[in-house]
Protein backbone atom coordinates (compact mmCIF):
# COMPACT_ATOMS: atom_id res chain seq x y z
CA UNK A 1 0.00 0.00 0.00
CA UNK A 2 1.38 3.72 -0.54
CA UNK A 3 0.91 6.45 1.72
CA UNK A 4 -2.70 7.53 1.08
CA UNK A 5 -3.99 4.38 0.99
CA UNK A 6 -2.48 3.54 4.29
CA UNK A 7 -4.10 6.14 6.24
CA UNK A 8 -7.19 5.01 5.57
CA UNK A 9 -6.87 0.83 5.54
CA UNK A 10 -3.18 0.31 6.96
CA UNK A 11 -3.70 -2.55 9.67
CA UNK A 12 -7.17 -2.19 9.93
CA UNK A 13 -9.88 -5.12 9.78
CA UNK A 14 -13.95 -4.71 9.66
CA UNK A 15 -14.99 -5.77 12.86
CA UNK A 16 -15.25 -9.67 12.91
CA UNK A 17 -19.03 -9.66 14.96
CA UNK A 18 -20.39 -7.41 12.77
CA UNK A 19 -18.89 -6.15 9.46
CA UNK A 20 -18.52 -2.87 10.89
CA UNK A 21 -16.42 -0.92 8.99
CA UNK A 22 -15.30 1.38 11.05
CA UNK A 23 -13.62 0.12 14.01
CA UNK A 24 -15.91 0.96 17.00
CA UNK A 25 -14.97 2.26 20.55
CA UNK A 26 -15.04 -0.87 22.59
CA UNK A 27 -16.21 1.21 26.23
CA UNK A 28 -15.03 -1.71 28.28
CA UNK A 29 -12.66 -2.10 30.91
CA UNK A 30 -12.81 -6.27 31.24
CA UNK A 31 -13.62 -9.09 28.94
CA UNK A 32 -15.11 -12.52 29.42
CA UNK A 33 -13.05 -15.20 29.90
CA UNK A 34 -14.02 -18.77 29.09
CA UNK A 35 -11.80 -20.10 32.14
CA UNK A 36 -8.80 -18.15 33.68
CA UNK A 37 -6.92 -17.27 30.60
CA UNK A 38 -9.01 -18.37 27.78
CA UNK A 39 -9.98 -15.51 26.37
CA UNK A 40 -9.95 -13.75 22.64
CA UNK A 41 -7.01 -11.61 23.15
CA UNK A 42 -8.10 -8.98 25.30
CA UNK A 43 -8.33 -9.51 29.35
CA UNK A 44 -8.27 -5.68 30.68
CA UNK A 45 -8.18 -2.55 28.47
CA UNK A 46 -4.99 -0.64 30.34
CA UNK A 47 -3.41 -3.89 28.39
CA UNK A 48 -4.77 -3.56 25.27
CA UNK A 49 -7.97 -2.62 24.00
CA UNK A 50 -9.52 -3.35 20.36
CA UNK A 51 -9.50 0.00 19.55
CA UNK A 52 -6.89 1.44 20.51
CA UNK A 53 -5.60 -1.78 18.90
CA UNK A 54 -7.22 -0.83 15.36
CA UNK A 55 -4.84 2.82 16.01
CA UNK A 56 -2.25 1.57 17.30
CA UNK A 57 -1.84 -0.79 14.09
CA UNK A 58 -2.37 2.29 11.76
CA UNK A 59 0.34 4.36 13.61
CA UNK A 60 2.70 1.10 12.96
CA UNK A 61 1.51 1.50 9.48
CA UNK A 62 1.71 4.71 8.35
CA UNK A 63 5.25 5.34 10.04
CA UNK A 64 6.46 2.13 7.92
CA UNK A 65 7.20 0.46 11.36
CA UNK A 66 5.87 -2.85 12.99
CA UNK A 67 4.88 -2.35 16.77
CA UNK A 68 2.41 1.14 17.09
CA UNK A 69 1.93 2.24 20.91
CA UNK A 70 -0.80 4.51 21.71
CA UNK A 71 -0.56 6.98 24.98
CA UNK A 72 -2.60 9.04 27.02
CA UNK A 73 -0.38 12.32 25.79
CA UNK A 74 2.36 13.21 23.42
CA UNK A 75 4.68 13.18 27.22
CA UNK A 76 2.59 10.08 28.17
CA UNK A 77 4.44 8.63 25.16
CA UNK A 78 7.98 10.47 25.70
CA UNK A 79 7.60 9.40 29.57
CA UNK A 80 7.69 5.73 28.41
CA UNK A 81 10.23 6.15 26.43
CA UNK A 82 12.38 7.37 28.85
CA UNK A 83 11.60 5.08 31.26
CA UNK A 84 13.44 2.32 29.01
CA UNK A 85 17.00 4.06 30.91
CA UNK A 86 18.10 3.98 34.48
CA UNK A 87 20.01 6.03 36.95
CA UNK A 88 23.53 6.84 35.18
CA UNK A 89 22.35 7.03 32.02
CA UNK A 90 22.53 9.96 29.63
CA UNK A 91 20.49 11.91 26.91
CA UNK A 92 21.44 13.92 24.23
CA UNK A 93 18.78 15.96 23.09
CA UNK A 94 17.59 18.86 20.64
CA UNK A 95 18.59 21.90 22.28
CA UNK A 96 15.62 23.80 20.97
CA UNK A 97 12.51 21.37 21.44
CA UNK A 98 8.75 21.67 23.03
CA UNK A 99 8.56 23.05 26.17
CA UNK A 100 7.00 20.61 27.78
CA UNK A 101 9.12 18.00 26.67
CA UNK A 102 12.17 20.17 27.95
CA UNK A 103 10.15 19.88 31.61
CA UNK A 104 10.15 16.22 31.63
CA UNK A 105 13.54 15.80 30.73
CA UNK A 106 14.74 18.07 33.34
CA UNK A 107 12.42 18.54 36.40
CA UNK A 108 11.55 14.69 36.37
CA UNK A 109 14.05 12.62 35.15
CA UNK A 110 16.60 14.18 36.18
CA UNK A 111 15.65 13.81 39.47
CA UNK A 112 15.64 9.95 38.84
CA UNK A 113 19.58 10.42 38.09
CA UNK A 114 19.06 10.24 34.35
CA UNK A 115 21.45 13.19 32.41
CA UNK A 116 20.42 15.07 29.78
CA UNK A 117 22.60 17.22 27.41
CA UNK A 118 20.90 19.93 25.12
CA UNK A 119 23.06 20.11 22.01
CA UNK A 120 22.27 22.29 18.78
CA UNK A 121 21.88 19.23 16.20
CA UNK A 122 22.38 21.24 12.86
CA UNK A 123 26.76 20.05 13.93
CA UNK A 124 26.06 16.62 14.12
CA UNK A 125 29.77 16.69 15.26
CA UNK A 126 28.07 18.17 18.33
CA UNK A 127 26.06 15.47 19.36
CA UNK A 128 29.57 13.27 18.64
CA UNK A 129 31.14 15.06 20.83
CA UNK A 130 28.88 14.71 23.99
CA UNK A 131 28.55 10.94 23.74
CA UNK A 132 30.46 8.49 25.88
CA UNK A 133 29.99 5.07 27.64
CA UNK A 134 26.96 6.33 29.73
CA UNK A 135 24.82 7.31 26.46
CA UNK A 136 21.93 5.08 25.90
CA UNK A 137 19.45 7.46 23.63
CA UNK A 138 19.37 10.73 21.17
CA UNK A 139 16.62 12.92 21.78
CA UNK A 140 15.74 14.58 18.30
CA UNK A 141 12.47 17.00 17.18
CA UNK A 142 12.39 17.98 13.86
CA UNK A 143 11.53 20.43 12.45
CA UNK A 144 11.93 22.09 15.71
CA UNK A 145 9.63 24.07 18.23
CA UNK A 146 9.50 26.91 17.71
CA UNK A 147 12.55 28.07 15.48
CA UNK A 148 12.14 25.80 12.78
CA UNK A 149 15.56 24.62 12.54
CA UNK A 150 15.84 20.84 10.29
CA UNK A 151 18.16 18.12 11.98
CA UNK A 152 19.22 15.71 9.59
CA UNK A 153 17.57 12.16 10.44
CA UNK A 154 20.12 9.80 8.56
CA UNK A 155 22.96 11.92 9.80
CA UNK A 156 22.51 11.26 13.34
CA UNK A 157 21.31 8.32 12.59
CA UNK A 158 25.06 7.06 11.82
CA UNK A 159 26.03 8.47 15.00
CA UNK A 160 23.93 7.00 17.08
CA UNK A 161 24.40 2.98 14.99
CA UNK A 162 28.47 3.72 15.61
CA UNK A 163 28.38 4.04 19.37
CA UNK A 164 25.12 1.52 19.63
CA UNK A 165 22.55 4.01 21.60
CA UNK A 166 19.09 4.49 20.39
CA UNK A 167 17.63 7.23 18.22
CA UNK A 168 14.04 8.46 19.06
CA UNK A 169 12.65 11.09 16.75
CA UNK A 170 9.48 13.35 17.41
CA UNK A 171 7.96 13.56 14.46
CA UNK A 172 4.82 16.00 15.62
CA UNK A 173 5.46 18.73 13.62
CA UNK A 174 6.44 16.81 10.29
CA UNK A 175 4.21 13.77 10.27
CA UNK A 176 4.40 10.45 8.38
CA UNK A 177 3.46 12.17 5.59
CA UNK A 178 6.29 14.59 5.35
CA UNK A 179 8.98 12.56 6.45
CA UNK A 180 9.50 8.41 8.14
CA UNK A 181 12.48 8.91 10.72
CA UNK A 182 11.97 4.76 10.87
CA UNK A 183 12.78 4.86 7.01
CA UNK A 184 15.76 6.98 7.66
CA UNK A 185 17.16 5.12 10.21
CA UNK A 186 15.77 6.24 13.75
CA UNK A 187 14.77 3.43 16.42
CA UNK A 188 11.33 5.37 18.23
CA UNK A 189 8.65 7.27 16.50
CA UNK A 190 7.47 9.21 18.77
CA UNK A 191 4.22 11.76 18.22
CA UNK A 192 1.85 14.24 20.31
CA UNK A 193 -1.12 12.78 18.39
CA UNK A 194 -3.33 15.53 19.55
CA UNK A 195 -1.56 17.79 17.19
CA UNK A 196 -1.79 16.34 12.95
CA UNK A 197 -2.57 12.83 13.88
CA UNK A 198 -5.81 13.94 15.81
CA UNK A 199 -5.88 16.96 13.00
CA UNK A 200 -9.57 18.49 14.60
CA UNK A 201 -7.92 19.84 18.68
CA UNK A 202 -10.39 17.49 19.78
CA UNK A 203 -8.17 14.98 22.02
CA UNK A 204 -5.11 14.89 23.53
CA UNK A 205 -2.85 11.74 23.24
CA UNK A 206 0.52 10.17 22.36
CA UNK A 207 2.13 7.65 19.72
CA UNK A 208 5.02 5.55 19.58
CA UNK A 209 5.85 3.62 16.59
CA UNK A 210 9.26 0.71 16.85
CA UNK A 211 10.51 -1.67 14.09
CA UNK A 212 12.21 -3.72 16.75
CA UNK A 213 10.25 -6.26 18.31
CA UNK A 214 12.73 -6.71 21.42
CA UNK A 215 11.98 -2.77 21.75
CA UNK A 216 8.36 -3.13 20.97
CA UNK A 217 8.32 -5.59 23.54
CA UNK A 218 10.14 -3.35 26.30
CA UNK A 219 7.76 -0.55 25.99
CA UNK A 220 4.47 -2.33 25.84
CA UNK A 221 5.63 -3.77 29.05
CA UNK A 222 5.97 0.00 30.42
CA UNK A 223 2.72 0.92 28.93
CA UNK A 224 0.92 -1.55 30.68
CA UNK A 225 3.27 -1.25 34.03
CA UNK A 226 3.22 2.55 33.86
CA UNK A 227 -0.34 2.25 32.90
CA UNK A 228 -0.61 5.52 31.08
CA UNK A 229 -2.87 5.02 28.04
CA UNK A 230 -5.79 6.59 26.30
CA UNK A 231 -9.12 5.30 26.51
CA UNK A 232 -11.36 4.10 23.61
CA UNK A 233 -12.97 7.30 22.86
CA UNK A 234 -10.00 9.00 22.17
CA UNK A 235 -8.09 6.34 20.38
CA UNK A 236 -11.39 6.41 18.13
CA UNK A 237 -10.95 10.18 17.07
CA UNK A 238 -7.22 9.75 16.67
CA UNK A 239 -8.26 6.96 14.16
CA UNK A 240 -10.75 8.95 12.91
CA UNK A 241 -8.74 11.52 12.01
CA UNK A 242 -5.85 9.93 10.37
CA UNK A 243 -7.92 8.69 7.54
CA UNK A 244 -7.65 12.23 5.95
CA UNK A 245 -3.87 13.28 7.14
CA UNK A 246 -2.79 13.36 3.72
CA UNK A 247 -5.46 16.00 2.36
CA UNK A 248 -5.13 17.96 5.60
CA UNK A 249 -1.31 18.09 5.40
CA UNK A 250 -1.45 18.66 1.25
CA UNK A 251 -3.70 21.86 2.12
CA UNK A 252 -1.46 22.86 5.64
CA UNK A 253 1.62 22.99 3.65
CA UNK A 254 -0.10 24.67 0.68
CA UNK A 255 -1.27 27.45 2.99
CA UNK A 256 1.94 27.32 4.98
CA UNK A 257 4.08 28.27 2.02
CA UNK A 258 1.61 31.21 0.76
CA UNK A 259 1.58 32.57 4.32
CA UNK A 260 5.69 32.52 4.50
CA UNK A 261 5.80 34.07 1.88
CA UNK A 262 3.32 36.87 2.32
CA UNK A 263 5.56 37.31 6.06
CA UNK A 264 8.79 37.60 4.37
CA UNK A 265 7.63 40.43 1.92
CA UNK A 266 5.63 41.90 4.35
CA UNK A 267 7.36 45.76 5.47
CA UNK A 268 6.48 45.87 9.15
CA UNK A 269 8.02 41.73 9.42
CA UNK A 270 12.02 41.41 10.66
CA UNK A 271 12.34 37.43 10.63
CA UNK A 272 10.15 34.61 8.95
CA UNK A 273 11.51 30.93 10.40
CA UNK A 274 9.72 28.71 7.47
CA UNK A 275 12.32 25.58 6.16
CA UNK A 276 11.05 25.97 2.97
CA UNK A 277 12.90 29.12 2.12
CA UNK A 278 16.47 28.57 0.45
CA UNK A 279 18.27 30.89 2.34
CA UNK A 280 16.87 28.46 5.49
CA UNK A 281 20.24 27.31 6.69
CA UNK A 282 18.59 23.84 6.68
CA UNK A 283 16.88 24.44 3.75
CA UNK A 284 19.04 21.15 1.93
CA UNK A 285 18.68 18.59 4.60
CA UNK A 286 14.31 19.58 4.86
CA UNK A 287 14.05 19.24 1.19
CA UNK A 288 15.81 15.68 1.04
CA UNK A 289 14.20 14.73 4.06
CA UNK A 290 10.66 16.19 3.52
CA UNK A 291 8.08 15.68 1.25
CA UNK A 292 7.34 19.58 1.35
CA UNK A 293 7.49 22.18 4.56
CA UNK A 294 4.54 21.83 6.75
CA UNK A 295 2.36 24.66 7.82
CA UNK A 296 4.01 25.70 11.07
CA UNK A 297 5.93 29.17 10.69
CA UNK A 298 7.24 31.68 13.49
CA UNK A 299 7.96 35.07 13.04
CA UNK A 300 9.18 38.16 14.68
CA UNK A 301 7.98 41.73 14.02
CA UNK A 302 10.55 44.79 13.37
CA UNK A 303 11.87 46.02 16.06
CA UNK A 304 11.43 43.43 18.20
CA UNK A 305 9.35 44.86 20.69
CA UNK A 306 6.67 42.47 23.28
CA UNK A 307 4.53 44.69 22.54
CA UNK A 308 3.86 44.40 19.61
CA UNK A 309 3.54 41.00 19.06
CA UNK A 310 1.28 41.10 21.84
CA UNK A 311 -0.83 43.60 20.12
CA UNK A 312 -0.75 41.32 16.85
CA UNK A 313 -2.27 38.28 18.27
CA UNK A 314 -4.36 40.15 20.27
CA UNK A 315 -6.06 41.73 17.01
CA UNK A 316 -5.87 38.36 15.05
CA UNK A 317 -9.52 37.22 14.27
CA UNK A 318 -9.19 33.83 12.59
CA UNK A 319 -6.36 32.39 13.27
CA UNK A 320 -7.39 32.17 17.63
CA UNK A 321 -4.38 32.47 19.95
CA UNK A 322 -4.41 29.35 21.99
CA UNK A 323 -1.76 26.41 22.28
CA UNK A 324 -1.37 23.52 20.47
CA UNK A 325 -1.19 22.96 16.38
CA UNK A 326 -1.79 21.05 13.84
CA UNK A 327 -5.89 21.44 13.77
CA UNK A 328 -7.90 22.04 10.70
CA UNK A 329 -7.99 25.64 11.99
CA UNK A 330 -5.35 28.22 11.82
CA UNK A 331 -4.06 29.11 15.53
CA UNK A 332 -1.57 31.91 17.06
CA UNK A 333 1.13 31.28 20.27
CA UNK A 334 3.39 33.41 21.80
CA UNK A 335 5.72 30.73 22.66
CA UNK A 336 7.72 32.91 25.14
CA UNK A 337 5.06 33.28 27.23
CA UNK A 338 3.06 30.13 26.31
CA UNK A 339 4.58 26.68 24.95
CA UNK A 340 8.09 27.55 26.28
CA UNK A 341 7.52 29.36 29.34
CA UNK A 342 8.31 26.24 31.28
CA UNK A 343 11.77 27.30 30.02
CA UNK A 344 14.21 29.80 31.51
CA UNK A 345 14.13 33.01 29.86
CA UNK A 346 18.43 33.25 29.77
CA UNK A 347 18.15 29.33 28.17
CA UNK A 348 14.99 30.47 25.72
CA UNK A 349 17.03 33.70 24.29
CA UNK A 350 20.19 31.44 23.69
CA UNK A 351 18.26 29.39 21.10
CA UNK A 352 16.24 32.43 19.70
CA UNK A 353 12.84 32.31 21.52
CA UNK A 354 12.79 35.87 22.08
CA UNK A 355 9.68 37.67 23.42
CA UNK A 356 8.97 39.47 20.72
CA UNK A 357 8.39 36.04 18.24
CA UNK A 358 4.76 34.55 17.67
CA UNK A 359 4.09 31.15 16.07
CA UNK A 360 1.41 30.10 13.10
CA UNK A 361 -0.15 26.77 12.91
CA UNK A 362 -1.40 27.52 9.61
CA UNK A 363 -5.11 25.85 9.13
CA UNK A 364 -7.17 24.99 5.74
CA UNK A 365 -9.09 27.47 5.38
CA UNK A 366 -9.22 30.15 2.80
CA UNK A 367 -5.91 31.15 2.37
CA UNK A 368 -7.66 34.71 1.23
CA UNK A 369 -9.08 34.97 4.46
CA UNK A 370 -5.65 33.81 6.54
CA UNK A 371 -3.77 36.66 4.86
CA UNK A 372 -6.42 39.51 5.17
CA UNK A 373 -6.80 38.07 8.71
CA UNK A 374 -2.30 38.81 9.08
CA UNK A 375 -2.89 41.91 7.06
CA UNK A 376 -5.41 43.51 9.46
CA UNK A 377 -3.35 42.04 12.93
CA UNK A 378 0.02 43.01 11.76
CA UNK A 379 -1.11 46.82 9.94
C1 LIG B 1 6.68 18.76 19.39
C2 LIG B 1 5.85 18.34 20.56
N1 LIG B 1 6.19 17.23 21.23
C3 LIG B 1 5.49 16.80 22.29
C4 LIG B 1 4.38 17.50 22.76
C5 LIG B 1 3.63 16.99 23.95
O1 LIG B 1 2.44 16.40 23.55
P1 LIG B 1 1.08 16.37 24.42
O2 LIG B 1 0.66 17.79 24.60
O3 LIG B 1 0.15 15.55 23.57
O4 LIG B 1 1.42 15.72 25.71
C6 LIG B 1 3.99 18.65 22.09
C7 LIG B 1 2.83 19.42 22.58
O5 LIG B 1 2.65 20.57 22.26
C8 LIG B 1 4.74 19.09 20.95
O6 LIG B 1 4.42 20.22 20.30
Amino acid sequence: MRFNTKVIHGGQAHEPTTGAVMTPIFQTSTYAQLSPGKHQGYEYSRTANPTRTALENSLASIENGQFGLAFGSGLAAMDAVIKLLGPGDEVISTNDLYGGSYRLFTKIFENYGIKFHFVSMQDIKAIEDKINRNTKLIWVETPTNPMMNIIDIEAVSKVAKKYNVLLAVDNTFATPYLQQPLNLGADIVMHSATKYLGGHSDVVLGALVVKDKDLADRLYFIQNASGAICGPQDSFLVLRGLKTLHVRMQRHCENGRTVAEYLFNHPKIEKVYWPGFENHPNHRVAKEQMKDFGGMISFVAKGGNFEEAIKIVENLKIFTLAESLGGVESLAGHPASMTHASIPKAEREKIGVVDSMIRLSVGIEDIEDLIEDLKQAIG
